[in-house]
């Protein structure tokens, strides 16, 4: 059973189509999501998306997001430029069960252009259900958060 949470949904233009079809697909599940664009399949920048996506998770406003571009590539080094986000780009029902349980990943990224709608409801069912395992995990997440703080506040202050 999926527990109640809102999902925050984001793509460039690569992964807009694939946007929509999960929009709906959430929508019969009765999961609520805010839509951070785009919203149409004309050409955009990937980066304003994620980030979109990403501040949707700081401030609060959704639980966790599924974020999309052609391929995942630049939208989830996008997302991962924002500290706190962890957003996994996964391909398989393996890879979307993996980036909860040992990645506690608060945004999961799929390429518009590789994943069918078949694969992609497979991914989100499992990544909604699945939780953190915590433990050991716990600490090696903490670890990316040391990272960010070293590197991010470093290079902050020497700018
Ligand atoms: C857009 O053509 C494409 O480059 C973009 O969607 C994404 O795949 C970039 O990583």
């Amino acid at each position: 059973m999926v527990a109640k949470i809102k999902i925050g949904l984001a793509s460039d233009h690569g992964g807009y189509e694939l946007k929509e079809s999960i929009k709906s697909y959430l929508a019969e599940k009765g999961i609520e999501t805010v839509d951070y664009g785009t919203n149409g399949p004309e050409s955009v920048d990937y980066p304003e998306f994620a980030v979109k996506a990403a501040e949707g998770i700081l401030e609060g406003e959704v639980d966790r997001c599924i974020i999309m571009c052609g391929s995942g590539i630049g939208i989830s080094i996008a997302a991962n430029k924002v500290p706190g986000i962890r957003a996994a780009l996964v391909w398989d029902h393996y890879t979307a069960k993996m980036c909860r349980a040992h990645n506690n990943a608060n945004i999961m990224v799929m390429g518009g252009r590789l994943i069918t709608m078949d694969r992609a409801e497979e991914m989100v069912d499992v990544w909604l259900e699945t939780e953190f395992e915590g433990g050991r995990h716990e600490r090696r997440v903490g670890k990316l958060d040391e990272l960010a703080k070293k590197y991010w506040v470093k290079y902050l202050e020497e700018k």
